[in-house]
């Protein structure tokens, strides 16, 4: 059998011998699912995983997801020191959606709403921080009980006022974002879905800043995070 001729070969007993092949099973699959580098008799290359890491469930996850942008977010905004910290603090400025045209069909019976959700990349964001100092407070929160841009997936929303549509333009008002930002996504905004009575706001109740706009903590100069 092959495996008593290797086990010889590297002058180990065929119970080592197994050993090492079983850790090397599991270095290999280990890379697989991790995208990690293997170490093979001194050289190394790359594996890159073949289809999806594997969730608690055993349902596979993409390891990583494919966002195209639908357009471009035009504001008078160029840098994050001096943006409004949300639409609230940002009323009357106003803004343009450049969606591509190839969408324009999706804007159809947009214009009856006052507000919409416009979602997008935050692409001039730090890289991603899991406590950060919010715009609102004077000590660290985890990023996840804040706004800030820094995030795994630098993901914003904002519900801007809608003023009009034409052809493949919307012209919206009350904007917290960066000019050339790109657009993931637009969906309207209803009372009737995303406004709820709440009890707690947790930290945010006992906000220690009353600051309405940005400075520089979250920016960098362009890069992705
Ligand atoms: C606190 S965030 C809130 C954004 C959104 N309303 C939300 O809750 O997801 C707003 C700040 O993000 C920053 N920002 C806006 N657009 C950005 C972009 N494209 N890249 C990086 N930072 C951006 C600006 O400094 C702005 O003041």
């Amino acid at each position: 059998m092959y495996q008593d001729q290797a086990a010889e070969q590297m002058n180990v007993s065929r119970q080592t011998f197994g050993r090492i092949i079983e850790s090397a099973r599991r270095k290999v699959a280990e890379a697989l699912v991790e995208g990690k580098a293997l170490r093979i008799e001194g050289g190394e290359f790359e594996m890159k995983p073949t289809r999806a890491l594997g969730s608690a469930q055993g349902e596979p996850l993409p390891r990583v997801l494919r966002l195209r942008p639908i357009g471009v977010i035009r504001t008078p905004f160029r840098e994050a020191a001096g943006t409004p910290i949300q639409p609230r603090q940002a009323k009357g400025v106003k803004g343009t959606v450049e969606l591509f045209e190839r969408f324009q069909e999706g804007l159809k019976d947009l214009e009856g709403f006052e507000r919409i959700w416009l979602v997008y990349w935050f692409h001039r964001a730090s890289k991603a921080q899991l406590r950060v100092v919010p715009y609102l407070d004077e000590q660290e929160r985890g990023l996840f009980a804040t706004r800030a841009p820094c995030r795994p997936n630098p993901i914003g929303m904002s519900p801007v006022r809608l003023l009009k549509v034409e052809s493949n333009l919307l012209t919206v008002a009350d904007v917290d974002i960066l000019d050339g930002t790109p657009m993931l996504d637009i969906k309207p905004y209803t009372p009737q879905f995303d406004c709820f009575k709440v009890a707690r706001c947790g930290w945010l109740e006992k906000a220690a800043s009353r600051r309405h706009v940005a400075d520089s903590r979250f920016e960098t100069g362009g890069e992705e995070a």
